[in-house]
């Protein structure tokens, strides 16, 4: 079957990131910065660099700030072309592009990953689209769902990202089996199953917030009832599209930071600082000082 080009990008933004309380309590987690940067920009970032044109966020309560921040702010806009600031002027507009378009699409309850990504389907239709979880960053030379394009065009199926997690880790993610490797990196699963238990996990290879989907997902979202932790899964929807088309996980080229957790996000934090342009040798040389007085 012939595709549609991969246009649109999913960000299921509605959680409620009870982690990172109280920082999460009125802004979203989406919006903690790595850096400078928002975490949900970087998410922007990576799907634009990937081919998309249609960014759609899947809100709820507390969200406010992520449609400001791909907004216009034309009041902040006068004050730094008052003051002569074009470099921070450039900044700003540079934060999307005059190309992509922003939908903002709220979910009614906290009803699951699935459901989230459900509600995409309205302005989705009929085309391959992206999901992108903006908890997981991921560091890569070509960015991760740019590669996972690449990996789409060649087979014509899903792909999902995945990565090896410690067996203690299984009941975090969506677990996958695969049938065989049809590359190097990319193998046809034959399983899937929303965060196993460890003894239960048939294998350690972990779906890590890169989806490209096609559409016939939407029909199994509508149909599948609720699965672990009682919510609607992305997971299980998928688990469905598999008994009518193959399902590819591929194993992208890249380093992934878990910034739903804080060790993570601090990771993040620091690496990120120390390859930051115009911060990174300060930082180095007072990471090394701090180093050797711990
Ligand atoms: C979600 C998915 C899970 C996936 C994970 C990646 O879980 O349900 O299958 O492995 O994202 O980060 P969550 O982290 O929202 O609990």
């Amino acid at each position: 079957m012939a595709y549609k080009p991969v246009k649109t990008v999913v960000f299921p933004v509605a959680g409620r990131g009870t982690r990172f309380l109280p920082v999460t309590k009125a802004s979203p987690k989406e919006m903690l910065p790595i850096v400078d940067k928002p975490l949900i920009q970087y998410a922007v970032d990576e799907a634009l660099s990937a081919g998309a044109d249609t960014l759609v966020f899947i809100t709820g309560s507390s969200k406010r700030a992520i449609e400001d921040h791909f907004d216009s702010n034309p009041e902040l806009e006068a004050v730094l072309q008052s003051q002569g600031k074009q470099e921070l002027l450039d900044l700003l507009r540079g934060i999307l592009p005059s190309y992509a378009s922003c939908v903002y699409i709220r979910q009614p309850a906290p009803l699951g990953l699935g459901h989230a990504v459900l509600c995409a389907r309205p302005v989705v239709g009929d085309s391959p689209f992206m999901v992108h979880l903006a908890d997981d960053l991921i560091d890569a030379p070509v960015s991760c769902l740019k590669q996972m394009v690449e990996v789409f065009r060649e087979y014509g199926g899903s792909v999902l990202g995945v990565q090896e997690v410690p067996k203690q880790d299984t009941d975090k993610y969506g677990i996958v089996t695969l049938e065989r490797m049809v590359a190097p990196r990319v193998g046809k699963i034959s399983h899937i199953v929303e965060k196993p238990k460890p003894d239960k996990a048939a294998s350690t290879l972990a779906v890590v917030g890169r989806y490209l989907l096609t559409p016939g997902v939407f029909d199994d979202l509508a149909k599948i009832g609720k699965g672990a932790g009682g919510e609607i899964q992305l997971t299980d929807g998928i688990a469905q599209l598999m008994r009518r088309e193959p399902v590819y996980a591929f194993q992208f080229e890249g380093k992934r930071y878990d910034c739903g957790s804080k060790l993570g996000y601090l990771q993040a934090t620091v690496e990120y600082g120390l390859r930051h342009s115009s911060l990174g040798k300060d930082f180095a040389d007072y990471l090394k000082n701090l180093a050797a007085t711990l």
